[in-house]
């Protein structure tokens, strides 16, 4: 369960970028840059390669590791896959579980996404679990329904006593990485009540309430706060202004200040 002033979550997703100099120098920076460390949960996700590279530069500070993927097995004949188990082996805190570009690329359906679900949770993983609509299910209407499903079927299982390790991040896939398209703070935040009311009717209000849920699609500096200062949205999951140090520090700060308002209101 969390304390009552909800900390504001920043994660990066790096995707598949960075060399291994890079990973580090990246690292580097934003550990060494965060102006309040303990007012923001902050996460960076690398390649899988680069985990143990990121992890060295943040071990003894408050930034945590995750990974980018896991395969829902412990170990076995999985050619190129990553367990739960190596993940933790390497401090990985964190694990993102059904990026769109996993389930639209890679052709990743409901069902696996929540053997990976399950079995990370299982595993002692903190699973942050991606939903969103195309651009075309938006036009048609069917944004409920898709986000019904995905959150039906991808937390079929997952028991009451790991749910404070779960979270959900809504990533209209429409927004992700695209000029053209952005979501407005409006449109984030009615999507936001709607997850959450699906999340109450399927674990209860308490814990929908207590869950964090992420915005992400094109978040940047200049957004940031706009978006972290919405009711329900706990934080931002960021791809491109990820890779660059001042402008995650950017987002990072806006989250330090949406953290202290909160502290002051409280
Ligand atoms: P962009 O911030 O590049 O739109 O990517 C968002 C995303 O996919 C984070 O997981």
């Amino acid at each position: 369960m969390k304390t009552e002033i909800r900390q504001k979550f920043i994660v990066a997703n790096w995707k598949m970028h960075t060399t291994s100099f890079e990973a580090q120098q990246l690292s580097k920076s934003i550990v060494e840059g965060i102006a309040a460390p303990d007012h923001v949960t902050v996460v960076l996700c690398p390649p899988f390669p680069y985990l143990p590279i990121v992890g060295d530069m943040l071990r003894g500070s408050r930034v945590a590791l995750g990974a980018q993927n896991v395969y829902p097995e412990a170990e076995g004949a999985f050619t190129g896959e990553v367990s739960p188990t190596m993940l933790l082996d390497l401090d990985c805190k964190y694990v993102i579980v059904g990026h769109s570009e996993r389930r639209h690329k890679l052709g990743e359906s409901d069902s696996f996404i929540n053997r990976k679900v399950v079995c990370a949770l299982a595993s002692g993983l903190d699973v942050i679990l991606c939903v969103g609509e195309t651009l075309e299910q938006r036009q048609k209407g069917q944004t409920e329904a898709v986000l019904d499903r995905q959150l039906s079927t991808g937390l079929a299982g997952v028991r009451p006593e790991v749910l404070s390790h779960l979270s959900v991040a809504y990533e209209p896939v429409w927004a992700i990485g695209n000029d053209e398209h952005h979501a407005t703070p409006q449109q984030a935040h009615d999507t936001h009540l709607l997850i959450r009311e699906k999340l109450s009717q399927m674990i209860g209000a308490t814990w929908s309430g207590e869950l964090t849920v992420y915005y992400g699609g094109s978040v940047e500096p200049g957004n940031a706060a706009a978006f972290l200062g919405q009711e329900g949205i706990d934080g931002v999951l960021i791809g491109g202004a990820s890779l660059k140090a001042d402008e995650f520090l950017a987002i990072v700060n806006a989250g330090i200040l949406e953290t202290e308002a909160e502290m002051q209101r409280t």
